[in-house]
């Protein structure tokens, strides 16, 4: 299995900062004997105050109102950075409220219309949009003008903010969510991102190794410049640490609504083709008994998918077994009720934060392959790995986890001891910081390859 080490040139350049990393962030992290040093390095200096003032003040730009994984992703990377930076959303919606509730700036711009544009089949219909995007251009370069560094979450982001550095000046570090491949986007897409990057781009940073070598092969830049921080996740939360964890296990499932003595195969994630809900109900379908939860909505206006998700549970006969939960904010809750969590992505997934959510929640995961899941799961050792958009493999490797509860046990405590060692959100937030770091006080290590002015 691949480990996080990608990012080891960079953390010695952080080092060499003698600016303790973890200014940026809030002692939250575990009595690590690192983060121990790092705490007593916090507490004894008195310096605290002014190195304060050097955490660079970050604009994180992100096109969406909802909470999908990318923004779940930058919630807790916007909170460690609450004191001087500020989110900024193209769409409004929950994300918003989010922040909010965690005492995070937040503003919203929604004058380009972005989520009209499909990443899919951009096309001359977005030209439609052309005068909202230039306004909306201009006026994340004017606002960024007050930041040290503009930080763009999101595809359409990239391109706004990117477009713009001309106009702004400022460092811009565009976080790769995506596989830029045809797999996911047009050919127009494509150019733009490609182009995006070129003229506009200063650094990058993937959520994994997949994502970086689609980005890689697109631009032609040096893997070198294309950095990866895997994804975390908070292991306390999904430990089982949720409201309900004195109930036990059929109390739990009843007060979701869920029955209480049945095998319940559980697949998290917002309904769109390519996540693969009617893989899972095709499987669901061969197996006897066994119930499936959907736990999800659509997001992004997917709502002809998740009708035809209804009438597809019914053509196959298994409405009874087949639970629409909606889209639910407490996830843990919903994932400790399962017997077995299913990945079903039909094209290669980014990272898939939900397979480290249930790998946190000691449940066994199923993922079909592809993308960042080899990243993340050893078949067989702590997780299976099935082909995707094969229906009868799904059945068979839930029909075995049933079969077989030793193998379920084994590997639901493997897939949470490397979710604890690769993947937690301390890890996640120190990396990235690291990395927001060096960029506004550059090492004097002149010619990075993480400056991408070098491969203009
Ligand atoms: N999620 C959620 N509520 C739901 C379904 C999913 O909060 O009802 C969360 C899930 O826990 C995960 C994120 O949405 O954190 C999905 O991220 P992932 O990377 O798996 O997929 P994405 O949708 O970003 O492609
Ligand atoms: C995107 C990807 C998903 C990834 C998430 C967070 O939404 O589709 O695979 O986990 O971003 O990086």
């Amino acid at each position: 299995m691949r480990t996080p080490t990608h990012l080891d040139h960079r953390t010695k350049s952080a080092a060499s900062l003698s600016i303790p990393s973890t200014t940026l962030l809030r002692d939250k992290g575990p009595s690590t004997a690192t983060n121990i040093r790092e705490s007593a390095v916090q507490r004894t200096d008195s310096a605290t105050a002014s190195l304060s003032k050097r955490e660079p003040r970050i604009l994180f730009v992100d096109q969406s109102g909802q909470l999908g994984g990318a923004e779940i992703c930058l919630l807790p990377l916007a909170i460690q950075c609450t004191r001087r930076s500020e989110v900024l959303l193209l769409s409004d919606g929950p994300f918003r409220e989010r922040l909010q509730a965690e005492g995070v700036r937040v503003s919203v711009d929604t004058d380009a219309r972005v989520s009209n544009i499909k990443k899919d089949r951009m096309g001359f219909a977005a030209l439609g949009s052309l005068p909202g995007i230039v306004r909306q251009v201009r006026s994340i370069a004017t606002r960024g003008k007050s930041f040290d560094i503009i930080f763009l979450n999101t595809q359409k982001a990239l391109i706004l903010g990117a477009f713009g550095r001309v106009l702004h000046r400022k460092p811009t570090i565009w976080h790769v969510h995506d596989i830029v491949s045809r797999d996911h986007f047009g050919r127009l897409h494509l150019l733009l991102i490609k182009w995006a990057v070129k003229v506009g781009v200063d650094h990058l940073i993937a959520n994994s190794r997949a994502s970086a070598d689609a980005l890689i092969e697109l631009t032609g830049l040096p893997p070198s410049a294309v950095p990866v921080v895997h994804n975390g996740v908070d292991m306390a939360r999904f430990r089982g640490n949720t409201v309900q964890a004195p109930m036990p296990m059929n109390q739990r499932r009843a007060a979701l609504g869920l029955p209480t003595d049945t095998f319940l195969v559980g697949l998290f994630g917002r309904f769109t083709a390519w996540k693969g809900q009617h893989v899972a109900l095709d499987a669901i379908a061969r197996i006897p008994h066994a119930h499936l939860v959907l736990v999800g909505d659509a997001l992004f206006g997917e709502t002809d998918y998740a009708q035809g998700l209804r009438a597809q549970a019914k053509a196959l006969g298994i409405e009874e077994r087949v639970h629409f939960a909606g889209f639910q904010h407490d996830v843990a809750s919903w994932m400790n009720v399962m017997d077995v969590v299913v990945h079903a992505s039909t094209q290669p997934e980014p990272f898939g934060l939900v397979i480290i959510e249930a790998m946190a929640a000691g449940k066994p995961v199923i993922a079909s392959d592809g993308g960042a899941v080899p990243e993340i799961l050893r078949d067989r050792e702590n997780g299976l790995i099935v082909e995707p958009a094969n229906a009868p493999e799904l059945a068979d490797a839930i029909s075995r986890l049933q079969r077989e509860p030793e193998l379920a046990l084994r590997l639901a405590a493997q897939g949470r001891a490397d979710a604890s060692q690769h993947f937690s959100i301390e890890r996640y937030l120190r990396q990235m910081t690291r990395v927001l770091f060096d960029i506004a006080a550059p090492a004097p290590k002149a010619g990075s390859d993480m400056n991408l002015a070098k491969h203009r």
